[in-house]
C-alpha cells in the first residue's frame, strides 16, 4: 500500500493488517518520505487509535526497525526495568546492581533528563571517566561478564521511534496511548530483555496524574509484553510527591549510594526492594513476595549489591573515588536553606513544583541543547506526615548562580503545604498488573 492509501485508511478509521503496519514502518525508515506525510499520518493514529493487535503489530515492527540487541549465550533471565519517569527517581542506580547481585541479566538503555524530569546517564555523569555511548558489541559483553550495563542508545536502536518520537513532539501527538506504549515497549524488546518490569509513575510529577489513565498505559503495555512473548508487569507508583529526599544529579547519586549501603530515604528504600523483588516474582514464576523481599534485603545488608554497583561503575571507565567518598560529589555552590513558617504537618510536597526548582537551579533542561549542573538541585529535609514548627528546616537548594537560585526558591516553596492534622500516610504502591 501506499503511504498516502496508508493515511487514508486510518483517516476513515480502518484497521491495519501486520503486513500494512511492516509497510508504514518501512516508510517511517525511508528519509524519502517527507516529514508532512509521517504527520499526517500520525494525526490520524492519534485521532482514531489503534487496538490491541495493531499495537502489538507496531510495537514489533518498530523494535526490529534497527539494530537488536541479542544475547544467544547468555542464559538466564535478562530482565530491562523502565520507569516512566519523575521527580527524584534515581532507582535505576540502584536497582541495575541489585538485580544482578540477586543473578538477573539487566541491559538498561537509559536517556538523559528533559523538562522536569531527570535521566538516568546524566546522573552517572557525576563519575569521571564513565561511559555511556557503548556499542553493541561493548553493550552485550558486559551483560554477559557482569551481569549489567547501563549505556545511552544508539541511534541505530529503533531509529523508527526516533523519527516518530520527533515528529509527535512537534504534531501534538504524544499524548496517545497506543503511540506511547508500542514506543516504551519497542525499545525494551530490541534491547534485548527476555522479561519487563514497568514502574508507570502517577501523580503531579508524572506523565499522567489521573490514574486511570496511567492503568490504561500499564494495561496496554502488559498487554504487547503477552502477545509478543515478554512476561511483563507494570507497578503503579505515587509520583505526586518526589521519590527520596534528593532530587539532582549528584544529590540523587548520594542518595542511591546511600541506599546501596542500607540506608537512605525509606520510601525510596520501599520501592527499590519491592520492584527488586517483583522482578524475582517476574522470572521465577513465583509469587513468594516475603522471601524475595527478605533476599533483596540481604543482598544490600551484605554488601553485595554495593559491590555491583562498583563493578557496574569500574566495568564502563568510571572513577571510584566518588563512589566511595560520595561527600566528594560536587554540590553547586549557590546554596540557601528554606524554613517553614507554619506550625503543623506536611500535607503535601507537590513533587512537578520540585522538579521544576530543581531543573530551574541548573539540574536540568528545559530545551535538550542546555548544559546541566551536576552539582545542582534540592535536598529535602522532610516527608510527607512529618510535624514541622515555624522555623524548621524544608529543603535546601543548590544553584548554578544566585538568579537561578532565587528563581528555583520561587517555584519550590508554594511546593509545601500543611494540615493542622497529621495526613494519613499515601501509598506508595498504588496497584499492580
Ligand atoms: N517515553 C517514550 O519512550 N515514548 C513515549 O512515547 C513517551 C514516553
Amino acid at each position: 500500500m501506499s503511504i498516502i492509501d496508508l493515511i487514508v485508511k486510518k483517516r476513515d478509521r480502518g484497521k491495519f493488517s501486520t503486513t500494512e503496519i511492516g509497510e508504514l514502518i518501512d516508510y517511517v525508515c525511508n528519509p524519502e518520505i517527507p516529514d508532512y506525510q509521517i504527520s499526517a499520518l500520525l494525526m490520524a493514529l492519534y485521532l482514531n487509535g489503534l487496538d490491541d493487535d495493531e499495537t502489538s503489530d507496531l510495537t514489533r515492527a518498530m523494535a526490529t526497525s534497527g539494530d537488536t540487541l541479542n544475547f544467544p549465550n547468555t542464559p538466564g533471565a535478562i530482565i530491562d526495568k523502565h520507569s516512566t519517569g519523575g521527580v527524584g527517581d534515581k532507582t535505576s542506580l540502584v536497582l541495575v546492581p541489585l538485580l544482578a547481585a540477586a543473578g538477573l541479566k539487566v541491559a538498561k538503555l537509559s536517556g538523559r533528563g528533559l523538562g522536569h524530569t531527570g535521566g538516568t546517564l546524566d546522573k552517572l555523569g557525576v563519575f569521571d571517566g564513565f561511559q555511556v555511548d557503548l556499542n553493541k558489541t561493548a553493550i552485550e559483553a558486559l551483560v554477559n561478564e557482569n551481569g549489567m550495563v547501563i549505556s545511552g542508545q544508539t541511534d541505530r536502536i529503533v531509529p523508527a521511534d526516533k523519527r516518530l518520537y520527533s515528529l509527535r513532539d512537534l504534531t501534538g501527538t504524544v499524548e496517545s496511548m497506543p503511540l506511547i506504549a508500542s514506543s516504551i515497549m519497542s525499545k525494551k524488546i530490541a534491547s534485548g530483555a527476555r522479561y519487563i518490569l514497568l514502574d508507570v509513575k502517577v501523580g503531579s510529577g508524572a506523565m499522567f496524574s489521573d490514574p486511570e489513565k496511567a492503568k490504561t498505559l500499564a494495561l496496554k503495555m502488559v498487554g504487547i509484553g503477552k502477545t509478543l512473548g515478554v512476561p511483563t508487569k507494570a507497578v503503579l507508583t505515587d509520583m505526586n510527591v518526589p521519590l527520596g529526599k534528593m532530587v539532582g544529579n549528584a544529590l540523587e547519586v548520594r542518595e542511591a549510594i546511600d541506599t546501596l549501603h542500607g540506608g537512605g530515604d525509606q520510601r525510596f528504600r520501599e520501592l527499590c526492594i519491592r520492584l527488586a523483588s517483583k522482578a524475582l516474582a517476574l522470572t521465577s514464576g513465583s509469587n513468594n513476595d516475603q522471601q524475595f523481599d527478605n533476599h533483596i534485603v540481604g543482598l544490600i545488608n551484605s554488601g553485595k549489591a554495593f559491590d555491583k554497583f562498583r563493578l557496574l561503575i569500574s566495568s564502563q571507565g568510571g572513577d571510584l573515588t566518588a563512589v566511595d567518598h560520595p561527600e566528594m560529589l560536587p554540590l553547586a555552590d549557590f546554596q540557601k536553606t528554606l524554613y517553614s513558617d507554619t506550625k503543623g504537618y506536611i500535607s503535601g510536597i507537590e513533587a512537578k513544583k520540585i522538579g521544576i526548582g530543581s531543573m530551574v537551579s541548573g539540574a536540568g533542561r528545559s530545551r535538550k541543547e542546555d548544559k546541566i549542573n551536576l552539582g545542582a538541585g534540592v535536598e529535602l529535609h522532610v516527608s510527607l506526615g512529618d510535624s514541622v514548627n515555624k522555623g524548621s528546616p524544608l529543603a535546601t537548594v543548590y544553584a548554578s548562580d544566585s538568579q537561578r537560585l532565587a528563581k528555583a526558591i520561587e517555584v519550590i516553596l508554594p511546593a509545601f503545604t500543611y494540615a493542622l492534622e497529621k495526613p494519613d500516610p499515601s501509598r506508595l504502591i498504588l496497584a499492580e498488573y
